[in-house]
């Protein structure tokens, strides 16, 4: 274990979104540091929590089925823990179009609702926010760093922009301490595959999987930049250890941008096969692609010492590799196409 992360050990950790993908990945590392870890998810069957997910530490963690626009429940969550990982969300684009209001409620009402919590209940607790490099919208300059204008393209961009704002203003006007994380596209072990609702790149992993063609949209030339899990579970657990973390936005980012033809050429030749279709763009999700995107995280990486570690080639085969291996706990196969 690293030396800077023997703190959490004996440490009471809540995290909320803790049986989806990164919050999985989160409590496995923790449980190694030696923590008391209680997961939060309201497994609603259209976002990516998965029992399957905390397999390795099932009886390690306190897992309570609850959702975080549950008042009392968060009130009662919050209590006696020393850090909160708070990462439960809406986060399909697609969808934030067409249940804004379902959006809205999580993604902001409920974050008032933890916020809240912790400042009456436990104003000592230091939170770690999961926000989205979404807010940025369609990039003005690459890449992108913190202080680019936020101006988002979709209803979810907007509400959690609005999460990240409540942290900061807790951590700036009630010293919760609180640091935001803008993520990028992560993808790992544990991410949704199962249909095209979130990440694209977990539709084309299954559909690879099974034998059938990636589909491409528009001309595959949009540049996008990737995070392996482990690296991003790093940024969490730096951003908890650290005080200077308080009250700051941090970029994740990657070195090697790349286009989305780029990427499904990697991913096949990580899988050994496979071929990809170039296909035209959905009208619905045009409408709220971003183009092209990456990040500058040069302040995480001076500030807080965040390495990335993984390589993207590395990173895809471990993910197929995770796939190939427990496909039956992640998708139901379709025998119809
Ligand atoms: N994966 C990415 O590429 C990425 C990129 C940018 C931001 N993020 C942010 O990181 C966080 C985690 O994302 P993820 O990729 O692990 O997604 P995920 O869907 O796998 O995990 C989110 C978890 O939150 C849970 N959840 C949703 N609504 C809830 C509610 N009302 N109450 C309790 N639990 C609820 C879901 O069941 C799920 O397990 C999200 O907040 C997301 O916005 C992720």
């Amino acid at each position: 274990m690293e030396t800077k992360f023997k703190i959490f050990q004996s440490k009471n950790i809540l995290i909320t979104g803790g049986l989806g993908f990164i919050g999985s990945n989160l409590a496995l590392s923790l449980v190694e540091f030696g923590a008391n870890v209680t997961l939060v998810d309201s497994l609603i069957p259209e976002y990516g929590g998965n029992l399957r997910n905390i397999e390795p530490i099932k009886d390690k963690v306190r897992v309570n089925i609850s959702d975080v626009r549950d008042e009392h429940s968060m009130k009662y969550l919050v209590k006696g823990q020393d850090y909160l990982f708070n990462l439960a969300g809406q986060t399909s684009h697609l969808d934030s179009m067409n249940n804004p209001h379902s959006d809205l409620e999580i993604n902001v009402r409920a974050q008032l609702f933890i916020l809240e919590a912790c400042r009456k209940h436990n104003p000592d607790i230091k939170i770690v926010f999961a926000s989205t490099r979404q807010i940025y919208g369609k990039p003005e300059y690459l890449p992108v760093d913190e202080r680019h204008l936020l101006h988002p393209v979709d209803v979810n961009g907007i509400n959690k922009m609005a999460g990240e704002w409540y942290h900061l203003v807790y951590n700036n006007v009630y010293g919760l301490r609180a640091s935001v994380l803008r993520l990028t596209n992560t993808y790992g072990p544990r991410m949704r595959v199962k249909d095209a609702r979130q990440t694209f790149l977990g539709i084309w992993i299954r559909r690879l999987i099974e034998g059938k063609p990636i589909l491409v949209f528009g001309d595959g030339k949009q540049v996008r930049d990737f995070n392996y899990v482990d690296d991003v579970i790093q940024s969490f657990l730096l951003a908890a250890a650290s005080d200077q973390a308080n009250g700051e936005i941090y970029n994740l980012g990657a070195d090697d941008p790349i286009s989305l033809k780029d990427t499904a050429e990697l991913l096949i030749e990580a899988n050994g096969g496979g071929t990809y279709e170039i296909v035209s763009f959905p009208e619905d999700r045009k409408i709220i692609d971003i183009g092209d995107y990456y990040g500058d995280y040069r302040k995480i990486r001076s500030q807080l010492g965040w390495k990335l570690v993984t390589p993207l080639a590395e990173g895809l085969k471990k993910t197929l590799d995770f796939y190939r291996q427990f496909s039956a706990h992640y998708w139901e196969p379709d025998y119809a196409s």
